[in-house]
């Protein structure tokens, strides 16, 4: 059984996938083209969403019947309207019920026979995201996706047991490289962490930014002997609380610019799901580079999942004496500073820091 959102306190200590602050964020459901004029079921902090196209705009509602409380996702839709499986009540794209079988024609409707949707849906950079309730924090954007010089390569989505937190503290994390990544690009990465900076934002977000030479072993400018083999890369991370991350590469010397955007979706308290979408602008159109490009990122985050589904616990420790921190994580403690603040400013008077 899944836990009611109300039975979970949230902790000062330790943020869970299913902590009631993130009922005040916004959180990826699904990708538009999965919403049909059909019912889906999404799963978000514990609680069920149902959610179709009327009118082919996407609405959201509760999943739960309220006459019995079946899922309304196991109903069907006919001209937009959803009907439920067990007795079915007929809802209009308002979630007003507008019939009961079991009354006969014409019967008064029960004004409490109506559903219930979330304070924000939204579709951005091909995502739809969904907020339980009114939202602290804004939805981050992603200015490659609406730049024509940029191609979208949408990566399947992943399900994995794991925390959102810490897959949120993975994205960011600097360290892990040459260790986790050895089977793909980290064999040649250095384990020194260079330096860099850590620029707080007023929107519930925070930038790193730092340079670092690298091997470019796939630039054909090296090949031609145009260009040297060691070259520079400028990497910007960009977390949007709670969980939303944007990674630009900039190759400096060869050219070109390579954006990761990784959305999490905390479902249960021991699920997620990643949506990656890739942003590149220097494949000019070729299809199986970029094909080959989102095989490569699967297996990168595949490295990462094998050590993110081995954590017992899935939370991510806020106090900060739970870990041991070192300069080489300034990123990922800023992570957890961003994440103490809106807990607390999402449970006023919880006494949370
Ligand atoms: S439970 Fe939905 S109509 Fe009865
Ligand atoms: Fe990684």
């Amino acid at each position: 059984m899944g836990h009611s959102p109300s039975d979970v306190e949230p902790s000062t200590r330790a943020l869970s996938n299913i902590d009631p602050a993130l009922r005040r964020c916004w959180h990826p459901v699904a990708r538009p083209s999965e919403v049909t004029a059909q019912p889906l079921r999404v799963m978000l902090l514990g609680q069920p969403w149902v959610l179709y196209r009327a009118g082919g705009r996407i609405v959201a509602f509760e999943d739960r019947c309220p006459h019995r409380r079946t899922p309304l996702s196991l109903g069907r839709c006919h001209e937009d309207v959803l009907q439920c499986a067990y007795h079915g009540w007929r809802f209009d794209a308002a979630g007003t019920c507008i019939e009961i079988p079991a009354l006969g024609p014409g019967a008064t409707v029960p004004p409490a026979a109506r559903l219930s949707g979330p304070a924000g849906l939204a579709e951005a950079h091909g995502i739809v995201f969904l907020s339980p309730e009114e939202p602290i924090s804004p939805l981050g954007s992603i200015v490659e996706a609406d730049d024509p010089s940029f191609e979208a390569g949408e990566l399947p989505t992943l399900s994995a047991r794991a925390s959102a937190g810490l897959l949120a503290d993975n994205f960011l994390e600097l360290a892990h490289f040459p260790f986790v990544h050895a089977g793909t690009f980290g064999a040649g990465e250095a384990a020194e962490v260079p330096p860099y900076t850590v620029t707080r934002d007023d929107d519930w977000s925070f930038t790193v930014s730092y340079t670092h030479p690298f091997a470019n072993r796939e630039d054909p400018g090296v090949a031609a002997g145009i260009r040297p083999l060691m070259q520079t890369r400028r990497l910007a991370y960009r977390l949007s609380a709670p969980f939303h991350l944007r990674l630009r590469i900039d190759f400096v010397e060869a050219g070109g610019s390579n954006v990761i955007g990784f959305f999490i979706q905390p479902e249960s308290a021991d699920s997620c799901r990643l949506f990656t979408t890739l942003w590149r602008d220097d494949l000019s159109g070729d299809a199986q580079r970029m094909a080959d490009a989102v095989d490569f990122e699967v297996a990168v985050l595949r490295e990462d999942l094998r050590v993110q589904e081995a954590f017992d616990a899935l939370v991510l420790p806020l106090a900060p004496t739970a870990e041991v921190h070192t300069r080489a994580d300034r990123i990922t403690l800023e992570l957890r500073r961003v994440l103490s603040e809106l807990v607390a400013a999402a449970t006023p008077g919880s006494g949370r820091p």
